[in-house]
């Protein structure tokens, strides 16, 4: 990781020091400090903007050498668009651009968080800040030589002029718990798999109790003594050994149900016995992306101490093909005590996640249960990378997810659930079949696992298109994207902390 952006709160007007980044809206207005920054180079700013076609529109960027009498290196003008109708998100977006015009030689920047009408709010400029900070990151632990001219080994200095310092400062603590819980969760999906296997990733979760948080891990012997024979199934034919973790934030009311998260920890997905094809089976490092998002949530929920209790839960295993692997056509039996047939062993995670959404739900009868998972290849045919899939059993729950997407910018899709999509994975020989056939992949993997919620409300996203390999956007350049860090702290923040 190398997240080597400083970012520091000075008031309006401030002086420019390196790069001068200003905003204005779609008519190319700008704000009383930001006209007086100019000074008499207004009128340039203006030619300039009309000979590059720049027209304010949201997240463009104009950028050009200062002019005569502007005490800065650079100026980027950044188009704030409709100024009056900016949301939390665009404000990302807008340091995320800011950020990409940060270079080794060039790493000193001066923000005016100001709109054509006046300093913009605490949150607003917060917003930058993060954006900043999310756009910046880098998984470089495994270079030595670092090639010139990368974005790499960035150390930035960053001043962002707002109009109220001590308010900006305090919004930008809670907000840099969530930039670091995306951190955290983008570390988790892009380390290798020799490197972050089941127990590692147990380890690395268990930080969290310098937080607060309660770490409880449990080990081969305990989760058989459960019964959970579907996760450990899976885990069977690797020499690394599978761990579940639980994981508890109680911020909220002592004795309140807490909200529960749960996250498929597939360390590695080599499809088992039904083995993968060769073609980018290195990805499926990333098949722990569930979890890592879980972990990093927890993480950003504690760092900015949510008045909510929260549980989250991982199961992690490996899933190889070996002597000791399961096969297609054994029977395990699940610590529901409902048996479960093997049709295909690279239908893993439905059988990770059957074990672990059990046991949250029998133990900690949380209000409701949200599950995050690279579930299925089907996913990204249906949505692509540009929104989850998410299946539920609760339609204000389901609305609540929908709401938090569009704030977070991390969107989801509602998918349907039904009785003629959940007697497709009837079997002959047990309860169920851990596969539906060919059609409706995604539907029927999460009617799998509604079969495991016990009747909590409970909600499924099928993070396989979103968790990593996504498009690059001015937010995130980085394989891991740690997706649904941001949607899931929002939809606490916003329904499920005491005020
Ligand atoms: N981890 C994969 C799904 C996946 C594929 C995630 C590509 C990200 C990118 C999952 O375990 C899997 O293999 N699913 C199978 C299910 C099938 C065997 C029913 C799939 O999607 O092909
Ligand atoms: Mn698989
Ligand atoms: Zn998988």
């Amino acid at each position: 990781m190398s997240d080597a952006i400083k970012v520091g709160f000075v008031p309006l007007p401030s002086a420019a020091r390196g790069i001068l980044v200003v905003f204005c809206d779609d008519g190319l207005k700008l704000g009383p400090a930001t006209a007086k920054a100019l000074g008499g180079a207004g009128e340039l700013v203006k030619r300039a903007a009309s000979a590059a076609g720049f027209k304010g529109k949201s997240g463009a960027a104009l950028d050009i050498l200062a002019p005569e009498g502007v005490k800065a290196t650079r100026l980027i003008v950044i188009g704030a668009g409709k100024a009056e109708s900016l949301k939390a998100n665009d404000c990302l977006k807008f340091g995320g651009v800011a950020a990409g015009k940060l270079s080794a030689s060039a790493s000193a920047m001066t923000i005016l968080a100001e709109l054509p009408n006046g300093p913009m709010t605490s949150e607003q400029a917060v917003g930058i800040a993060s954006g900043l900070r999310l756009r910046a990151y880098k998984f470089d632990r495994y270079k030595t030589k670092k090639k010139e001219g990368e974005e790499a080994g960035l150390r930035a200095e960053i001043s962002l002029a707002v109009g109220d310092v001590a308010a900006a400062k305090k919004a930008f603590a809670a907000a840099s718990a969530v930039v670091d819980g995306v951190i955290i969760a983008r570390d988790l999906v892009n380390e290798p798999p020799n490197v972050l296997f089941p127990e590692e990733f147990a380890h690395r979760a268990g930080q969290l109790r310098k937080l607060g948080v309660k770490v409880e891990v449990l080990d081969v012997k305990a989760m058989d003594k459960l019964g959970m024979g579907a996760l450990l199934g899976v885990g069977q034919g690797s020499s690394r050994p599978s761990r579940t973790v639980i994981m508890r934030w109680d911020g909220g009311k002592k004795g309140d149900a807490p909200v529960a998260f749960v996250g498929k920890g597939v360390c590695f997905d080599t499809g088992g016995i039904s083995i993968k094809p060769a073609g980018s089976m290195e990805d499926m490092k990333g098949d722990m992306g569930g979890a890592a998002c879980v972990v990093g949530l927890m993480h950003a929920l504690a760092a900015r101490k949510a008045k909510a209790n929260v549980v989250g839960a991982i199961g992690l295993v490996e899933n190889m093909p070996d002597g000791n692997a399961q096969r297609p056509g054994d029977i395990v039996t699940s610590m529901s005590g409902q048996t479960i047939e093997i049709i295909n062993t690279d239908a893993e995670g439905r059988l990770v996640l059957a074990d672990v959404l059990w046991y949250v739900a029998k133990k900690t009868k949380p209000k409701f249960m949200v599950d995050l998972a690279t579930l299925t290849g089907a996913i990204m045919v249906a949505l692509g990378t540009e929104h989850a899939g998410m299946f539920s059993n609760n339609d204000e729950l389901a609305e609540r997810l929908l709401a938090a997407g569009i704030e977070s910018g991390e969107k989801v899709w509602r998918m349907p659930l039904g009785p003629e999509y959940d007697k497709l994975i009837d079997s002959q020989f047990a309860d169920m079949k851990n596969t539906g056939g060919r059609h409706g992949g995604s539907i029927t993997a999460a009617q799998f696992l509604q079969r495991f919620v016990d009747g909590t409300p409970w909600a499924h996203l099928d993070i396989a298109g979103t968790a990593m390999g996504a498009p690059k956007t001015d937010i995130n350049q980085s394989w891991g994207s740690g997706y649904g860090v941001r949607l899931l702290d929002r939809l606490v923040a916003d329904h499920y902390e005491r005020k």
